[in-house]
């Protein structure tokens, strides 16, 4: 029978956090964390869902985190709502959410940044300097406060998902670190947080995105291997909805490296990020050659 549906208490300090962890493992329990900035979604839920299937104790946080954003970005205007998010990770199964003060995570004196090197190179480590840092800086900071045995993350960020993978494992942080599958709305729009930003017709729009994705992913499956012939196929629809286009490129899936050719050894992922009027989206999707 499933357990009822409580309102997760919310933790505001680091000390509070650690008390909560040290018990947990003093009582032999397990741990998953979900990392969040809040306005949760379905995409966030099954992560936290997930995180209930593989541990006996789901802790979510809710921090929209400042050193990942760049001064010309939505840091300000990024959506809010903690009451509801609350909800919404009590019916998916977390018992505390971490919702710290920005003066707390970083106060006076704050002089220590974590930088993954190779794998925030391009894409968006390009196009939004020092948001990796960011993000690793804080996902860092997170792993080591609560030392949880899983930690999960959707895959519909995917670079970030790499940066977090390789973080885990050059600092030994003795982490799972565990990517789940992009949750899309019923049309293919993967379900993102700043979707809320989106006019009627840029909704429309954006999904010129996901069509574009899944013209490769089709293609590669049938057996092109060639990523220029890829990428023009992904091209045609952004172009026909006259979205901006940021970069959409075919990388390694694991290492992030340029790739020009696709094999049935070496996987790749395509990566695309657009703008909708002034809102920016990313998207990617897994791309198999055939028999691969
Ligand atoms: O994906 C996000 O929401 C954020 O980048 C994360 C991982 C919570 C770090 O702030």
């Amino acid at each position: 029978m499933e357990p009822p549906v409580t309102t997760p208490r919310l933790l505001k300090t680091p000390d509070e956090v650690r008390w909560f962890a040290n018990d947990l493992r003093r009582r032999g329990q397990t741990l998953a964390l979900v990392p969040t900035m809040g306005f949760l979604h379905d995409g966030h839920l099954s992560l936290m869902r997930e995180g209930r299937a593989r541990c006996d104790v789901v802790a979510a946080t809710i921090f929209v985190n400042p050193t990942q954003f760049g001064p010309t970005e939505d840091l300000s205007r990024y959506p809010r709502d903690l009451s509801g998010d609350l909800a919404k990770c009590g019916a998916a199964g977390a018992t505390v959410v971490y919702s710290p003060e920005p003066s707390t995570v970083y106060p006076q004196g704050f002089q220590t940044y974590v930088t993954v090197e190779q794998v925030s190179q391009g894409l968006c480590g390009d196009r939004r300097p020092g948001h990796f840092r960011g993000v690793a800086t804080v996902v860092t900071k997170l792993l080591a406060l609560f030392r949880p045995d899983v930690a999960l993350f959707g895959e519909k960020d995917y670079q970030q998902l790499q940066v977090i993978k390789a973080l885990g494992r050059d600092l030994e942080l003795g982490v799972e670190i565990v990517g789940m599958p992009t949750i899309r709305e019923a049309d293919g729009l993967a379900m993102s947080s700043r979707n809320t930003y989106l006019s009627a017709d840029d909704r429309v729009r954006a999904l010129s995105l996901s069509k574009g994705l899944f013209a490769m992913q089709a293609a590669a499956k049938a057996g092109e291997a060639d990523v220029a012939k890829l990428v023009a196929l992904g091209l045609a629809p952004l172009t026909a909805a006259q979205v901006k286009l940021d970069y959409l490129e075919v990388r390694d899936a694991t290492t992030l490296e340029p790739l020009t050719t696709l094999t049935k050894e070496k996987p790749g992922r395509a990566l695309v990020a657009a703008f909708l009027g002034t809102t920016r989206l990313i998207d990617n999707v897994a791309l198999t050659l055939a028999g691969g």
